[in-house]
């Protein structure tokens, strides 16, 4: 039956944790995928979640309050992504659903579009995080991609990146990262998200956020939702997805959200009654979202969503919430001003000032496949063959080791 299946090509990311463990060394380095440690390398749980997660301890989840918590969820989903105070979340003109984090989001969102454009394609910003190759694909979407990053300036290729945008065909969907971009860690500046905005209105594009870092570019959830807030200023209908495994540390619990804006006002629960065209429309939204998933998986955990709905509504968690997404953020940043002076005290000849210049989870080095290999070989550092580091599994006792690692690999 099965003899001509062959063994899958490896993931890009996942296989280099698997290189890794499989490596006897003791002195190793695993920067390869981006899950947050602390300044131990221990992966950490917020003090925020495991409070949130006593508060609901003993709760039971009736098989009647579990409906109201998945729209709670959402609700507060579209608040932290949208605006509280934005017109979206007053005239609740938006659709969604949770979904399995924000690999699942962009899955469900994949399948939405081939249903209802079966033509279309979904254009990747180059590069991107590998998965949403290979999520697109699945779903039968064909990619196209446009310009991002420079390698020569190791930051944005913005003309490259308006022509591209300017030259797809009207009514195109497009792939952005809001914030922290995975894996260049650069984005675009508050004028140059305008200008993209302006264009995308001209282009009458459809824009997809795909929004996995809200919070770890700068610290900040609320700053970092820019992009997203100048669109919808700009009176985009757009769709968005977004995950706690980063900002909230939920990487196991698989919680997320896709949501996309709609013209007006959605009835919450399908058994409302429908009272005009457009709250139709929303409504129908969310039903064939509800379809997808029923076929998919049936329906979502609500324990991820409870924790999430829990810290966002209770005024002291939320505070403790973004004082720690801030604790993360300090971290990461601080590894990479010491990253970047060590190696300039090496009297490397190479420029690192990208190092700090880029943000979020990443640094994406320039190294070359042989150099990453080299590093590997040599000194039994691990991470992605494009030479993205995870600043997460940079710490203040192995910073030393890298940057000279790093030193040799590249000194001419
Ligand atoms: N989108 C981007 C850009 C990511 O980097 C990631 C990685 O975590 C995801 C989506 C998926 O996130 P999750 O682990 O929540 O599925
Ligand atoms: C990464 O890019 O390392 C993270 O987004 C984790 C993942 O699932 O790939």
């Amino acid at each position: 039956w099965w003899d001509h299946v062959q063994p899958a090509p490896k993931d890009p990311i996942t296989s280099v944790t698997q290189a890794f463990l499989s490596d006897p060394t003791p002195l190793k380095l695993n920067l390869g995928v981006g899950a947050y440690r602390d300044d131990k390398g221990k992966p950490v749980t917020l003090e925020c979640v495991r409070r949130a997660a006593e508060k609901i301890s003993g709760c039971e989840i009736l098989e009647s309050t579990k409906a109201t918590t998945k729209s709670k969820f959402v609700q507060d989903c579209i608040k932290l992504a949208y605006g509280n105070d934005s017109s979206v979340v007053r005239e609740g003109r938006f659709a969604g659903v949770p979904a399995l984090s924000g690999t699942g989001a962009c899955r469900l969102f994949a399948e939405f579009q081939r249903r209802f454009y079966p033509n279309s394609q979904m254009f990747l910003p180059m590069p991107t995080w590998s998965n949403h190759h290979d999520i697109w694909r699945d779903s039968q979407v064909c990619t196209r991609t446009y310009h991002y990053y420079d390698p020569d300036t190791k930051g944005l290729q913005f003309q490259a990146l308006v022509n591209d945008i300017k030259n797809a065909p009207d009514r195109s969907f497009f792939l952005l990262h809001p914030c922290a971009h995975n894996p260049t860690g650069v984005d675009p500046n508050y004028e140059q998200w305008k200008e993209i905005s302006h264009i995308f209105k001209i282009k009458n594009h459809f824009p997809f956020f795909d929004m996995a870092y809200q919070g770890i570019a700068s610290g900040d959830v609320e700053r970092d939702a820019t992009a997203i807030r100048i669109f919808l200023e700009d009176g985009h209908l757009l769709g968005c997805a977004q995950s706690f495994s980063k900002n909230m540390g939920l990487y196991e619990h698989r919680v997320g959200c896709v949501s996309s804006e709609t013209s007006r006002p959605l009835v919450f629960f399908l058994e409302t009654s429908i009272v005009s065209r457009d709250d139709k429309q929303a409504t129908a939204i969310k039903s064939q979202l509800q379809r997808i998933v029923r076929a998919m998986y049936s329906s979502s955990p609500v324990h991820g969503p409870l924790l999430v709905s829990t810290i966002l509504n209770d005024a002291d968690l939320k505070a403790l919430w973004e004082e720690e997404v801030k604790v993360m953020v300090d971290r990461l940043i601080s590894m990479r001003i010491t990253l970047r002076q060590t190696l300039e005290e090496l009297n490397s000849s190479s420029s690192w000032e990208h190092i700090t210049k880029q943000v979020g989870m990443f640094y994406f080095s320039g190294l070359s496949p042989e150099e990453v290999n080299q590093l590997q070989r040599d000194f039994h550092i691990y991470m992605t063959n494009d030479g993205r580091i995870s600043m997460a599994g940079v710490t203040s006792s192995n910073v030393d080791y890298l940057a000279s690692a790093i030193h040799e690999v590249t000194k001419v």
